[in-house]
């Protein structure tokens, strides 16, 4: 009898051991499958999660193009323990009280406004970046992650697969020289912006990437020549050993008009 209850609390204890050990291999694959993203939105005391929906008919033009974005899928485990959908309140915090009150302006609902603290709240590595010593002046209050997203439409996920034209454009809107129409132009801007420059920071400067050769040197393979030097270095029919040595292939004397020309079909000035 004895022996049976020992037996059997240790087969107990067996089955919580085991229990707890997926119940938390579950937690940190569910933390690892939201990469580097720690969802942590707003609190409003006493309000409570009412859902995306409730929020339309009052925000059309918010809600319009809300469903493709990322964040209407943005979940948090509920006090049961199943994941509820926080959607527009990711951002805003819960909105039972501002709906309750029929939405006076200012009461019970946070404004992130344009202040990237909001968004730094889940996306920790963003902060990260744009601490780096070569960023967009966010802390410096010149601009936000809303002059580039959109939260509430398709802009949000603006480099990704079709969005690539977009990304250009909404550079742009600041940086028509870099993006804009020129006689040569070159080709690698087609791939997007974001193919050479880190846009949340970098610890080069101008934002790239790489800060030498190797930034070009992804695209621009160096083929070997039939009855060349050895070790020679040739890019594009033409013998490089000599220029590489002299420095990154954008500097002075080379390629300085890397986004286009509308003189120079080398893209040198
Ligand atoms: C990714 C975070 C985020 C999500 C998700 C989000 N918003 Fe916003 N919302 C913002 C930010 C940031 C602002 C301030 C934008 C600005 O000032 O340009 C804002 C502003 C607003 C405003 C005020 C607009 C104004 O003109 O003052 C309303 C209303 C609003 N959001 C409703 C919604 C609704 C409804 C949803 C869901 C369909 C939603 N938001 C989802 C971040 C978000
Ligand atoms: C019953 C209609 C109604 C519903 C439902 C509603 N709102 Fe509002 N909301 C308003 C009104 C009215 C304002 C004030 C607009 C103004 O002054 O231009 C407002 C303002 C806001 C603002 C701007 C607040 C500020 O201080 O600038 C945000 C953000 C917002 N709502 C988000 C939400 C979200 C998120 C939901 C869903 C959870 C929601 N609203 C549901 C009517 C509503
Ligand atoms: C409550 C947490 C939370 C807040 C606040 C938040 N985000 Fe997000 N965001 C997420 C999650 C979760 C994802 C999805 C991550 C993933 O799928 O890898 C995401 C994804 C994104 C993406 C990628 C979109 C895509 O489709 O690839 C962008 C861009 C983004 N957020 C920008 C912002 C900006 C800008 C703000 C502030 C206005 C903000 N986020 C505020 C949680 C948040
Ligand atoms: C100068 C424009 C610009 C600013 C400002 C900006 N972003 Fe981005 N963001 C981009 C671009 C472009 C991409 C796509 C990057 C790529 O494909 O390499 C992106 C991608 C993202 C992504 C999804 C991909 C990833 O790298 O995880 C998140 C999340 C994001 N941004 C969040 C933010 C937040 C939060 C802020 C403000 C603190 C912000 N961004 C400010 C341009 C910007
Ligand atoms: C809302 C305006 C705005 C948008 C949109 C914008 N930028 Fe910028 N960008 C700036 C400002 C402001 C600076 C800082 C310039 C300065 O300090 O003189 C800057 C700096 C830069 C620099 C470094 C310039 C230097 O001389 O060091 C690069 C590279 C750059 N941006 C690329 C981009 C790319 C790529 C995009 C699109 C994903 C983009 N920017 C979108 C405003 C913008
Ligand atoms: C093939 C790689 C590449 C692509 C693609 C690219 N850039 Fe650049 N960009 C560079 C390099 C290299 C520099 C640094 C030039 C220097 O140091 O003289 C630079 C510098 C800049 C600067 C700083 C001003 C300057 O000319 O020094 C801005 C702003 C900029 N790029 C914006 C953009 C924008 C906007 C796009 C997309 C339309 C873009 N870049 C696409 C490589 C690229
Ligand atoms: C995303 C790929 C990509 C990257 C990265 C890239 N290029 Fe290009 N580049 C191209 C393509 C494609 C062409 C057109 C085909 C060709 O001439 O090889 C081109 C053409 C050129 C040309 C004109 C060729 C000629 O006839 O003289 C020059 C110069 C050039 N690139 C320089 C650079 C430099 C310098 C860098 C690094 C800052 C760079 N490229 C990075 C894709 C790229």
């Amino acid at each position: 009898m004895k022996g049976n209850a020992v037996k059997r609390t240790n087969f107990k204890t067996t089955i919580i051991a085991v229990f707890m050990t997926v119940a938390l291999s579950i937690f940190v694959f569910s933390c690892a499958t939201i990469d580097r993203v720690v969802v942590a939105p707003p609190m409003i005391p006493g309000a409570k999660y009412v859902g995306s929906e409730t929020c339309a008919p009052c925000h059309e033009k918010e809600t319009k193009d809300f469903k493709i974005t990322s964040h209407s899928r943005v979940t948090i485990p509920d006090p049961k323990g199943k994941r509820e959908n926080v959607g527009c309140e990711s951002c805003h915090g819960p909105g039972s009280l501002h709906v309750e009150a029929g939405g006076e302006r200012g009461k019970f609902i946070v404004n992130p406004s344009k202040k990237p603290d909001a968004c730094f709240q889940c996306h920790l590595d963003k902060q990260a970046q744009f601490n780096l010593p070569y960023h967009h002046p966010l802390k410096e209050g010149r601009m936000t992650c809303v002059n580039c997203h959109n939260p509430h439409g398709e802009n949000i996920k603006l480099a990704k697969g079709l969005f690539v034209g977009r990304v250009n454009a909404d550079c742009a809107q600041c940086h028509r020289e870099q993006a804009g129409f020129h006689v040569f132009e070159h080709p690698a801007l087609r791939e997007g912006c974001t193919t050479c420059h880190d846009v949340h920071g970098s610890i080069n400067p101008k934002m790239l990437k790489q800060r030498d050769a190797n930034l070009c040197l992804r695209c621009h393979t160096q083929v070997p020549q039939a009855g060349a030097a050895p070790r020679s270095i040739n890019i594009n029919n033409s013998d490089h050993t000599a220029r590489l040595s002299q420095g990154a292939c954008f500097s002075a004397g080379c390629h300085t008009a890397i986004h286009g020309s509308n003189v120079n079909p080398h893209l040198r000035y």
